[in-house]
């Protein structure tokens, strides 16, 4: 069943009813300034920082789950009714959602009224606008009254949920203009150089900034007093809960519409300049940005700029498969979960709470690799910042906050895979860009410039922390975790309450993991490749070395006979192997040591993945792992706190999904790969989205394995690896436009009814036309032509000058 559509024209998903499975929500904000909205207008908005620079306030655990929004109230005769249906709930004439690239409509009907409402954040400025057109579809005159309401978050999310005994102090807010426009200047008095406005173009006829007065002490959102009354009380807040909700009484002639613009912005003064006169903020700013967008046409014009922005980056790799399913997420949404993914890391969403995690290390590290072709600039500059959180001995923080872009110890660090996540970042990012000049960039440790080196002097402290910290096997050491963050060998927690991540010695000198071989084989390979762009040959050739030692591990100790062996947990019992009771066999280290080319030649490959199909498959997805884990094991930590087919301990963790199918690749399964690309693929799975339930336009970091009672239910949207991970599966190995550091790689993979595709990809300034002919043949290009010459092999030869290359591969 199916909740909506895909309007791949508009480049849209299309919302038919405001009660979808749970909320599905898009992302406002390109750069700093950022909300979150839902299909019924929940949400909230912050700069920068999710956690620290919160402006409007949300109840993440609430009932109904998606409850506070920026909401508009509309109030005709006694009627009252929301365009996004919630949170009053009236039963809605007619309700259509858009969730487009950066911006969200609606169009709503209720009694002859329709109402518009588009909201985005403009491309360069720190603010989010909203447009509200109301239409009179009766034969007779309306007069309706329209309100607006936000609540103001008190900045700090997580003291804002805590510290009442504080905060019910402390809001203070201004007004000017007779109500319209509201300013939230809490803490501005002290330490802080910023306010919010809430604002609108028009002069209201009335207006609150305090939220009892507006809902009524006794109420929620859902029924706020004021609007019951058709009357706002012009409160002044002093401490308690501010708001800003303004009251328009809206005459309409049959057939007459009126548009008001609401601006929701987010302004700093300078230190010296806070002031205009004593306890009066400085209004200037403020002033400007409202200005900016106080009429229809400018609104209009932002917008299409935002959607210039979009299609201008989209055209940077696209597709033409003749498969729609196919090429509306690789040339829509896909790419655009992974600006969302890169922007946001595991920050903030509906199930991140914008306060418990920031940017994580290798979250951040692997986003990159489905980012960096569409801004390498970003790209570049966010590697240095995640690389100046590393310490000295290759380790790294494993998370830092956005504002500050300093580690942050909540989670610590010790997770062994973390300091390998930086070489892919920065091999992506050269092999898309050629530019080597990053290297050479001084970066310091832990945000500490006296010990800084080059940032190729960092990528050999990351190859060199995992060659230095091997245990008995050979294997690479797993520390706290790898990438599984619930496979914790050295925690042995045994009470409620302690976290997995940081309990329990990070140093344990026994436990080791087959998955960062994996990663070693795979990542100091591409160290080694860089090591060679630099000219050091030696560096290269030692990388090598110590890439065959850790390659012979993972071949022997790391072989259980039929598939990979997952780790070797603190007393050197295998985990993941079928000497095991449960868990016998896990997916990430079949899907990366393939993808790594471990065992191909030796045929271990091959045997890993049939493993895989026959033990892990269901028709939603590969599992993590199989059987689940019945029981908690001291030894093993959160992956078997879950229970069974949830999270880590079976459920399909749709992250490592891609690796398997990229493995498939590796081998020339291409008809495999694509059915594994198939299966989590959310255009695909949308058909079955009351079993679903998340959105159909992303992809979710879970979907409940065979083992639990909601099978094939997918939590956690959003913000998960598997984002970038895809893209790079479809875009580079399935349909094979691999960057590579001497010039595009042409390899597709593809099931053999595929079919011919042309795709566009440009790539250091020039534009690649490329045509596929696939003869019914999976992998394998028997004939390459560059600008009508015959080239050898799989790379375009790059040429400088050449700004437009055509290029025809025929497989087979
Ligand atoms: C989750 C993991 C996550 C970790 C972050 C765990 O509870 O299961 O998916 O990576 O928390 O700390
Ligand atoms: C989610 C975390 O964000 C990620 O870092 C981790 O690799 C996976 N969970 C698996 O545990």
């Amino acid at each position: 069943m199916k909740y909506g559509y895909f309007d791949d024209n508009a480049l849209e998903y299309v919302i038919t009813t405001p009660k979808t499975p749970l909320p599905w929500i898009n992302y406002l904000g390109n750069k700093e300034f950022f909300s979150l909205i839902s299909n019924t207008c929940g949400g909230y908005t912050f700069y920068k920082d999710a956690k620290l620079l919160r402006l409007t306030r949300y109840r993440y655990n609430n009932v109904p789950y998606d409850n506070n929004g920026k909401y508009f109230f509309i109030k005709d005769g006694d009627t009252v009714w929301n365009p996004g249906w919630q949170p009053v709930k009236t039963t809605l004439d007619s309700y259509e959602c858009r969730h487009g690239l950066g911006y969200s409509t609606w169009v709503s009907t209720k009694n002859d009224i329709e109402a518009k409402v588009l909201t985005f954040v403009p491309m360069d400025d720190n603010c989010e606008v909203s447009k509200v057109t109301l239409t009179n579809k009766k034969s007779s005159d309306a007069n309706i009254t329209l309100f607006s309401y936000v609540e103001w978050c008190l900045w700090n999310a997580d003291d804002d949920m805590k510290n009442f005994q504080r905060n019910l102090s402390t809001g203070e807010v201004e007004v000017t203009d007779g109500g319209s426009v509201i300013y939230h200047k809490t803490e501005y008095r002290e330490r802080r150089n910023h306010y919010a406005i809430y604002g609108v173009n028009t002069k209201v006829d009335g207006f609150d900034t305090s939220r009892d007065d507006f809902l009524g002490a006794y109420n929620g959102p859902d029924s706020p007093d004021a609007v019951a009354a058709g009357k706002c009380t012009n409160s002044m807040a002093s401490g308690w809960s501010p708001i800003a909700a303004h009251q328009i009484n809206v005459s309409l002639k049959p057939g007459e519409s009126k548009t008001f613009v609401f601006t929701l912005g987010y302004i700093e003064n300078p230190e010296d300049d806070k002031w205009e006169a004593p306890s009066v903020v400085n209004k200037k700013p403020a002033v400007a940005m409202l200005a900016k967008y106080n009429n229809e046409a400018a609104v209009d014009a932002a917008l299409a700029e935002l959607k210039k922005y979009w299609s201008e980056l989209l055209s940077i790799y696209h597709v033409s498969s003749g498969n729609e399913k196919v090429d509306r997420m690789v040339n829509i949404w896909n790419q655009y979960q992974c600006m969302v993914t890169f922007n946001m890391s595991r920050s903030a969403s509906y199930y991140e709470s914008g306060i418990g995690r920031g940017m994580g290390f290798r979250d951040s590290c692997q986003d990159l690799l489905g980012f960096v072709h569409l801004i390498p600039d970003r790209a570049r500059q966010r590697i240095i910042d995640i690389a100046s959180t590393q310490f000295q001995d290759g380790s790294a923080y494993h998370q830092y906050q956005p504002l500050t872009k300093k580690g942050n110890s909540d989670i610590g660090s010790g997770f062994n895979d973390d300091p390998l996540w930086l070489i892919a970042g920065t091999s992506a990012y050269i092999r898309e860009t050629g530019d080597l000049s990053i290297l050479d960039e001084m970066v310091p440790f832990d945000n500490d410039m006296s010990v800084a080196k080059t940032l190729m002097g960092h990528l050999k402290c990351s190859f060199d922390f995992t060659a230095t910290h091997k245990g008995p096997h050979g294997l690479p050491l797993i520390g706290r975790a790898d990438w599984n963050d619930c496979l914790n060998l050295n925690c042995f927690s045994e009470h409620p309450g302690e976290s997995f991540q940081t309990f329990g010695p990070s140093e344990g000198p026994v436990a080791e993991s087959v998955f960062i071989a994996g990663m070693f084989v795979k990542y100091g390979e591409e160290y080694a490749e860089l090591a060679e762009l630099k000219g050091d040959t030696a560096e290269a050739e030692r990388a090598r070395a110590e890439i065959k030692k850790v390659y012979d591990a993972a071949t022997t100790a790391g072989w259980d006979g039929e598939w990979f062996v997952r780790a070797y947990d603190a007393n050197s019992n295998k985990v993941g192997s079928k000497e095991c009771e449960e868990g016998q066999i896990y997916i990430e280290p079949q899907g990366f040591c393939v993808l790594a080319g471990i065992g191909v030649k030796e045929g271990l490959a091959e045997k890993a993945l049939k493993s895989v199909e026959e033990r892990l498959d269901t028709k939603y997805g590969i599992m993590i792992l199989q059987p689940a884990y019945t029981k908690y094991h001291l030894e093993l930590g959160e992956v078997s706190s879950y229970p069974p087919g949830y999270k880590e301990n079976a459920g399909i963790f749709c992250h490592n999904n891609p690796w398997v199918s990229i493995a498939e690749t590796v081998l020339g399964h291409g008809n495999r790969a694509f059915d594994i690309y198939k299966k989590t693929c959310p255009a695909y799975v949308e058909e079955i989205s009351d079993i679903h339930c998340t959105e159909p336009y992303v992809y979710s970091q879970m979907v409940a394995g065979r083992d639990a009672k909601f099978h094939g239910q997918g939590k956690n949207s959003w913000l998960t690896g598997t984002a970038a991970w895809t893209f790079v599966n479809i875009s580079q190995y399935i349909l094979g436009v691999y960057p590579t550091h001497k010039g595009l790689s042409i390899n597709p993979c593809v099931p053999e009814d595929f079919g011919d595709f042309t795709l566009t990809r440009k790539f250091r300034g020039a534009t690649y036309n490329i045509s596929v002919k696939q003869n019914g043949a999976q992998k394998g290009i028997s004939k390459l032509t560059v600008n009508g010459k015959e080239v050898e092999g799989n790379i375009i030869p790059y040429e400088e000058g050449v700004k437009e290359y055509t290029v025809e591969a025929i497989l087979g």
